[in-house]
């Protein structure tokens, strides 16, 4: 949220029913939705700036579309977040937050206790493109300590766990996180925002300012894979 933002400092009810809308010339009091899959421009011209990046704006619903933006807006506000990126589906989540801040030669630390495809997507497939992992019992904390290595990039957490609701303590994960200049990522897959760990726990205790913020401070949604800016 800016400075100016009319929301800024709202309650979080107000937040859940009011952020994310751009009111259209209809005057509609609910948020439309954009089923478009394309969009139409003025000028060749003025599509081959959106094309090739020179100009902002739509180009494919892919990259970008209102109505889910509205959706990672009100998502971002509810989380207390500077960003939010929607995914379809909870894995899709989950690999683009992996792809996006992993690379070949860093080391995960997990908790054993995850969704299934996620344990695979770490044990097999990140696996193939030199991404380490470490399962740790999620309570076990010293265990989290113990697993760290000089190249641990991340560590991945499902809180309340999938099937059997157990309950990070983000808190120590996310000093943790900051102590080894790592990331904390969290996927919240239960609870919403209202009730849940909202993101802001992780930047409770001081803070190493991380030096590739914009991308280390992203929330993934649907799965809400939460990002904590730790390095
Ligand atoms: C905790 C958790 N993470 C990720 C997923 C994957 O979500 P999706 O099936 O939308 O890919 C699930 C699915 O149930 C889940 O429970």
């Amino acid at each position: 949220m800016s400075e100016h933002d009319p929301l800024a400092g709202a309650h979080i009810d107000t937040l859940a029913i009011r952020s994310g809308i751009r009111r259209t010339h209809e005057g509609e009091h609910a948020e439309p939705i954009f089923l478009t899959s394309s969009y139409v421009f003025d000028s060749a011209a003025e599509a081959a700036a959106r094309f090739s990046g020179e100009q902002p704006g739509n180009v494919y619903s892919r990259y970008t579309n209102p109505t889910v933006r509205a959706f990672e807006q009100r998502l971002a506000a509810l989380e207390g977040a500077e960003a939010c990126v929607a995914t379809a589906s909870g894995m899709a989540a989950i690999l683009s937050t992996c792809m996006a801040l992993l690379k070949s030669g860093d080391h995960v630390v997990c908790s054993r206790d995850v969704f299934g495809t996620t344990v695979n997507l770490f044990s097999k497939y990140l696996a193939k493109f030199g991404v380490e992992v470490t399962f740790v019992p999620l309570v076990d904390l010293a265990g989290w300590r113990a697993a760290l290595r000089p190249n641990t990039a991340m560590l991945f957490v499902e809180t309340p766990s999938n099937p059997l609701c157990e309950v990070a303590d983000l808190a120590v994960l996310s000093q943790l996180a900051k102590e080894h200049r790592c990331l904390l990522v969290v996927d919240n897959c239960f609870c919403t925002p209202r009730c849940s760990c909202r993101w802001r726990w992780a930047r409770t205790s001081s803070c190493i300012p991380p030096p590739n913020t914009s991308t280390a401070r992203v929330a993934v949604s649907v799965a809400q894979c939460l990002v904590a800016p730790s390095r």
